[in-house]
């Protein structure tokens, strides 16, 4: 194969496909910095959003088609005029913009979710693909719920939306049901049998339901696809998508038996997944392939003693090539704001100058509190900095009393909208009363589902990282905070969370994709 034929696509969907995992989405800022390192990585399209789901969706994808230097940028449009004009609106402003138009072809979701017949599917793509490529030369046609359609007629949508003009044609495992043998083969099939299949790039596209998405994706590479649409930390819906970075490492580590290359510099993708982690609420699961904390750590004895002797004894990757940097100590309470953005920038963080002024007065603050600053702990101040930025709810000051004697008291006060607002109030333990406190200041009906906290690195006075998910009316929202006092993180990760869910109910909800 030559090497353009061996060159597989990265198709980010994290802030699509990902953002609709319950709970984990994102405010416009967010967004674009998340983008903004997809498109540095090397990532060859990124699907921004949804544009006709919500006006912030269609600002996001607007917003990121401006900025983006080098990727493609695609919108998701399901068939129908509406959402294909807007989705056209949105990426227009992109140097590469891409229309994603999908319908479903599997029986059971004609049946039950369309009532359509085989022929008025065929007649949607038509209509739906031709729509789309009048208004955009890059037009991508999916097949939801591919692998549970029968082969024959799968052929047929294909063949008839290349032939309308889709450029791309993406077999989703939408449910996450294959197999890496059946998905492989079905490529293979497709690819044989469609006439004029030689006219457009087939693509991947595989949930995780079964825990099978990354294993499922290189299987369809294999079966001849060249596009892998996958997401940071495989964020997404249900059980998640296939997680971008260990599609990238598989394919740079087992050359060998993978025999293809992709554009995204993997030294990104240590930061692309906190960011993400930040942004979404959603923590790392420590052995997490590639990005979780225990990806490279080595406990016990015979493993510590290869790796002291040779790496290449227990380690396939080097932490390096994927952006872990060795833990080190940087910079303590003496070190000044010229220091500060140095170290910012070397970590990867450029912030304007609002921003770098709270950090800098968030870093000093911790550096009085805590021995020893690390890389971590700043990542962790800037993410949090990142996440609460431009939040009109913010936390001002806390005092808890705790300890046996109970009932827990917490003292609050918060900008509300500019106002400066404190509260007293009790709970069942110092976090109750920290959150009754914020709801006797910010009434509001939502119910806590996920409170969560890790220590961001060692010692007692490590900076704990909180991630609170609540839910109001069916709508979920989750936030992150950081500070060397859990509960001052806790209740900086509820307000968060509290803000995010405002939003969203400012903007509606796009809820689940339904298929027309
Ligand atoms: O999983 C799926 O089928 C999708 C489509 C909208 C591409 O996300
Ligand atoms: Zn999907």
């Amino acid at each position: 194969m030559s090497s353009s034929e061996n060159q597989v696509r990265i198709f980010d969907t994290t802030l699509r496909d990902g953002e609709q995992s319950p709970g984990a989405s994102m405010t416009l800022e967010e967004k674009l910095q998340i983008a903004e390192i997809l498109d540095d990585m090397g990532v060859d399209i990124i699907e921004a959003g949804f544009p006709i789901a919500s006006n912030g969706d269609f600002e996001a994808v607007s917003e990121i088609a401006k900025h983006a230097k080098n990727s493609v940028i695609a919108g998701l449009a399901r068939a129908i005029h509406a959402d294909i004009d807007r989705c056209g609106e949105a990426v227009k402003h992109a140097e590469k913009g891409r229309i994603h138009t999908f319908v479903s072809t599997s029986p059971i979701h004609l049946k039950y979710q369309m009532n359509k017949t085989e022929d008025q599917v065929i007649d949607i793509i038509t209509d739906t693909v031709t729509r789309s490529r009048n208004l955009i030369d890059d037009v991508e046609w999916s097949a939801m719920d591919a692998t549970r359609t029968p082969i024959d007629y799968l052929c047929r949508c294909v063949e008839t939306a290349i032939k309308c003009g889709a450029t791309t044609i993406n077999l989703p495992d939408t449910v996450g049901y294959a197999t890496p043998d059946e998905y492989r083969k079905m490529f293979q099939d497709i690819i044989e049998r469609v006439p004029n299949s030689d006219k457009a790039i087939f693509s991947v596209h595989c949930h995780d339901d079964l825990g099978l998405a990354v294993a499922n994706s290189l299987a369809g590479v294999a079966g001849g696809a060249r596009q892998v649409e996958c997401t940071i930390n495989g964020l997404g819906e249900r059980a998640g998508n296939a997680a971008l970075e260990e599609i990238v490492m598989a394919i740079r580590t087992r050359g060998d038996v993978l025999p293809y290359s992709c554009n995204v510099d993997p030294k990104f993708l240590t930061r692309a997944s906190k960011l993400v982690s930040a942004a979404s609420g959603f923590a790392v699961q420590y052995n997490k392939a590639i990005v979780g904390k225990n990806a490279f750590a080595h406990e016990s004895g015979i493993h510590q003693d290869g790796m002291l002797k040779n790496a290449e004894t227990y380690e396939i990757m080097r932490p390096e090539d994927v952006g872990v940097k060795a833990t080190s100590l940087v910079m303590g309470k003496h070190s000044g704001r010229h220091a500060f953005k140095d170290k910012l920038k070397e970590l990867g963080f450029e912030l304007g100058d609002n921003a770098l002024q709270d950090a800098f007065r968030r870093f000093k603050d911790l550096a009085d509190r805590k021995k020893h600053v690390y890389d971590e702990d700043i990542e962790a101040l800037v993410e949090n900095e990142i996440a609460i930025a431009g939040e009109n709810t913010r936390v001002l000051s806390l005092t808890v009393i705790a300890g046996t004697g109970g009932p827990q008291k917490a003292i609050l006060t918060m900008d509300v909208d500019g106002r400066h607002e404190t509260r007293e109030a009790t709970g069942d333990g110092p976090v109750d009363a920290t959150f009754n406190a914020i709801k006797a200041i910010v009434p509001h009906e939502a119910t806590l589902q996920l409170y969560q906290v890790h220590a961001v690195t060692e010692g007692t006075d490590a900076q704990a990282e909180v991630s609170v998910r609540l839910e109001s009316g069916g709508r979920i929202a989750t936030g992150k905070g950081a500070d060397t006092d859990t509960l001052v993180a806790s209740a900086r990760a509820y307000v968060s969370a509290m803000n995010k869910l405002a939003l969203r109910q400012q903007q509606g909800n796009p809820g689940a994709l339904q298929a027309v």
